[in-house]
């Protein structure tokens, strides 16, 4: 379980790891680890013929696992009396830890995935295994044994999840126990071998305190934000892949009133909101017969028969955002949601895109006019060079002046260098354009001081996250 103390900044002396790992391994080291290999192989061998009926390994409790481990101890003692071979302490705990992470936990990268500082584990291949430490990816010195070993690890990971893999539906997303998302493709989709990818979660949310001390956004930006829900604006949050979009949306649907019914849609459950009256709801892929499919958007349909107060979507990006802006245009204002794009003009273009997934042939014009008329305010956030994770513009949506969508900024993030420890810095600066939404926070009651649009709250971010 990810401990989100652990996330920013603590871990920056690792970044050199991938440099050690491109060196070329001496003869010595590859025929030791060839040696290891084949004692770990022949202990594995013997330790599952030793197993029987009575064990189930997903049930043990803590005292059987010890046992277990002294089993397979005791096991490697034997082998290497048959082999006569000596190995150094640390070797032989290497041997009885790799085959323990093989049979009760998830192989090679077991230890990356109980590893805090590790956010995300992309294996590109079976020797080719990076992770995200801090924000920034490297490649680490774990491999398996071969595709097989992958897929094998794979199937373990979400065969518990009731899901599965094979040539006939080669690609997964999932989501384990502990939030984290596992997405898995295999061949033929993946040329070159399986691919797994796992996203894990902080066991505990970023909350908005934690957004500003990583200087994501600035106490104003999140007040402003804050402000916004409760008065029930609709809001987009935009960006790239990995810039943090759920996390700004899981913050921002933490500050809709506890009272209200809110109704979460998602392809994989990610969203972990406080409050009690929640409705979590995920799509479901087509089964192997390819039928049975639930989609994005015939949950959004359904949701409007819910009485929701909010429809909070995890991502829009096909038809579904048809439904989504009628809705925010008739009476389900305050929802939520967010998109990949690079820019906030750029989030209105694929808007439009999208409507038009939903085929029913409406005139650009028509389009841009709901779009308009639905979406609020848009939150452009963007992973920067540094792997920090930044609101770099919010964008508020005006109307229309001719067939173009005007916008104006509200708060924009300059950036003015880079330190000499690779930090970019800067600051979040207020256009010092008063929002038009504050007409409607007026009207439900949110206090805003005027004083954070105006340019004196010119304070410096701080560097962090
Ligand atoms: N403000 C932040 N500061 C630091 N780390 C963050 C921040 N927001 C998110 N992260 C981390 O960055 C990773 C990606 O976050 P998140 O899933 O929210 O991004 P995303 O844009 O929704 O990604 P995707 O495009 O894959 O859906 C996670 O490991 C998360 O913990
Ligand atoms: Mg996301």
């Amino acid at each position: 379980m990810l401990l989100k103390q652990s996330f920013p900044n603590k871990h920056n002396n690792r970044n050199d790891q991938s440099n050690d790992t491109l060196s070329a391994p001496s003869e010595q080291a590859v025929h030791k680890k060839r040696e290891l290999e084949v004692i770990a192989k022949e202990t594995l061998r013997q330790v599952i013929d030793m197993m029987d009926d009575t064990f189930f390994l997903d049930k043990m409790d803590t005292i059987q696992k010890d046992h277990f481990l002294r089993q397979i101890n005791h096991t490697v003692d034997v082998v290497l009396t048959e082999f006569d071979k000596h190995l150094s302490q640390s070797d032989k705990h290497k041997i009885v830890k790799d085959l323990s992470d093989e049979i009760l936990g998830f192989g090679p990268i077991n230890p990356l995935i109980h590893d805090p500082t590790v956010t995300e584990i992309m294996v590109n291949g079976y020797d080719q295994i990076f992770v995200e430490r801090d924000g920034k990816i490297t490649k680490t010195d774990v491999c398996f044994r071969d595709n097989a070993h992958v897929i094998h690890t794979i199937d373990k990971i979400i065969t518990p999840l009731g899901r599965r893999i094979d040539e006939s539906s080669p690609m997964v997303d999932a989501r384990l126990p502990d939030g984290s998302r596992v997405n898995a493709i295999i061949p033929p989709l993946a040329v070159k071998g399986p691919i797994l990818t796992i996203r894990k979660f902080a066991a505990d949310p970023f909350t908005s305190e934690d957004l500003i001390s990583f200087g994501t956004m600035t106490r104003e930006v999140a007040q402003f934000l804050r402000a916004s829900v409760r008065a029930r604006v609709n809001i987009l949050v935009s960006g790239g892949t990995g810039s943090g979009k759920t996390t700004t949306l899981n913050v921002l649907s933490s500050f809709i009133p506890d009272m209200e019914r809110i109704v979460t849609i998602e392809d994989a459950a990610e969203l972990q909101l406080r409050q009690e009256h929640v409705v979590t709801l995920e799509s479901r892929p087509a089964n192997i017969e390819g039928k049975g499919q639930i989609t994005i958007r015939d949950l959004v349909i359904n949701s409007l028969r819910m009485r929701p107060d909010r429809i909070v979507i995890g991502e829009v990006r096909g038809g579904e955002a048809l439904d989504m802006l009628q809705a925010m245009n008739t009476g389900h204002d305050g929802s939520i949601s967010t998109l990949h794009a690079n820019n906030p003009r750029d989030a209105l273009a694929r808007l439009e895109t999208m409507v038009l997934m939903a085929g029913m042939d409406l005139p650009l014009r028509a389009i841009r006019e709901q779009v308009s008329s639905a979406v609020d305010l848009i939150i452009q956030q963007s992973r920067l060079n540094d792997g920090s994770r930044k609101i770099v513009k919010v964008a508020e949506v005006v109307g229309m002046e001719g067939d173009i969508i005007t916008m104006q900024d509200i708060f924009v993030y300059n950036q003015t260098g880079v330190d000499d420890k690779g930090l970019i810095t800067g600051k979040h600066t207020p256009t010092g354009i008063i929002p038009k939404c504050i007409e409607k926070m007026k009207e439900y009651g949110e206090r805003i001081n005027i004083e954070i649009f105006e340019e004196k709250f010119n304070e410096p971010s701080p560097r962090r996250f």
